[in-house]
């Protein structure tokens, strides 16, 4: 068994490590070590920290503490697990969401427990450590663990105020694309609407500050209703005349955009046969679609 005194300690003193240092010792846990690649940057997260130490080197750190979250950058996380002499009985856990806990086989094969504690949440565009805390409350945690550590890292998600689930191997790709596609291609889609905005003669600023309202709103609608109750449009209405209309004038002013507003058509169906739209109507939207998109 770990217990919440177990000392912890973090190598990569970037944006998450930061956060969940200061998290957990909010918590009640004893965060006592930091190291990076740069020692500045271990030094400015141990003086966040109480009782936390800046280490010189990873090897130090982990010569002195229980459990090692290793929150390098993805590319480093193997990189670091395989420079590093772990002992046995000791916990290491990176906290990437794509790659299984097989990327420290180096600390496995020296008897370390080795353990993955990815939190489903964007830290991006944050200042300080304090957002990133804030930001850790009601997330999701994918958790792996040999043995107890999965029972600790559980804990810790609970701790956080999240909670936690087990994601297969296999399903890990799956599991990271739908963040993407939450976060990173979410973006991508107001960047795309955007676009439209641009091509009626605003700026893209201008744009942003009309669509940013709309899709927080609908994010909360989401939250609040859940997907189906959320969804809204012309899809979901089974207006196939509002679609001709959007379809051509996509047709004739952007059609490197008619593809992306096809597959989102295509999308919306299923949460419009939810919403009620009949197979006629459906029917009827696919044809519409499938014919702008072969036109397009
Ligand atoms: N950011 C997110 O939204 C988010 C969300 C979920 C999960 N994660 C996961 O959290 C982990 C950390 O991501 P992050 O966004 O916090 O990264 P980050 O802000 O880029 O910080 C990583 C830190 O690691 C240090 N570093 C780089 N190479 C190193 C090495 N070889 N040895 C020791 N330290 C090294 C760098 O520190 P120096 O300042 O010393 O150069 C850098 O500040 C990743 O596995 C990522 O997938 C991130």
């Amino acid at each position: 068994m770990i217990g919440r005194d177990a000392s912890v300690g973090f190598i990569g003193a970037g944006v998450l490590g930061n956060g969940l240092a200061l998290a957990l010792s909010q918590r009640g846990y004893r965060v006592v070590g930091a190291s990076s690649r740069r020692l500045d940057s271990a030094r400015a997260l141990a003086d966040r920290v109480p009782g936390c130490h800046a280490f010189d080197t990873g090897q130090i750190l982990a010569d002195a503490v229980e459990v090692v979250f290793i929150t390098t950058p993805d590319s480093a996380i193997a990189e670091v697990a395989g420079s590093i002499h772990w002992r046995p009985g000791q916990s290491v856990v990176h906290c990437c969401g794509a790659a299984s806990i097989d990327i420290l086989a180096p600390a496995e094969s020296m008897g370390a427990r080795t353990g993955a504690f990815h939190p489903f949440q964007t830290f991006a565009g944050l200042d300080t450590p304090e957002e990133a805390v804030g930001r850790l409350a009601g997330v999701t945690f994918a958790v792996h663990g040999a043995d107890f550590l999965a029972d600790y890292l559980t804990r810790l998600a609970e701790d956080l105020g999240g909670r936690s689930i087990t994601i297969a191997d296999r399903d890990r790709p799956l599991y990271h694309a739908s963040a993407v596609m939450a976060c990173g291609y979410l973006v991508a889609l107001l960047r795309a609407a955007a676009e439209l905005w641009e091509e009626i003669g605003f700026t893209s600023d201008e744009a942003v500050q009309a669509l940013y309202p709309l899709a927080r709103a609908t994010l909360e609608n989401v939250g609040r209703s859940g997907l189906v109750g959320a969804s809204t449009g012309p899809v979901v209405r089974g207006d196939t005349e509002t679609l001709h209309g959007h379809l051509e004038a996509l047709f004739r002013r952007l059609p490197e955009l008619m593809p992306l507003y096809a597959d989102l058509v295509r999308a919306s169906l299923p949460l419009g046969a939810r919403r009620g739209v009949g197979p006629d109507g459906l029917l009827a939207i696919e044809e519409l679609v499938d014919h702008y998109s072969g036109v397009g």
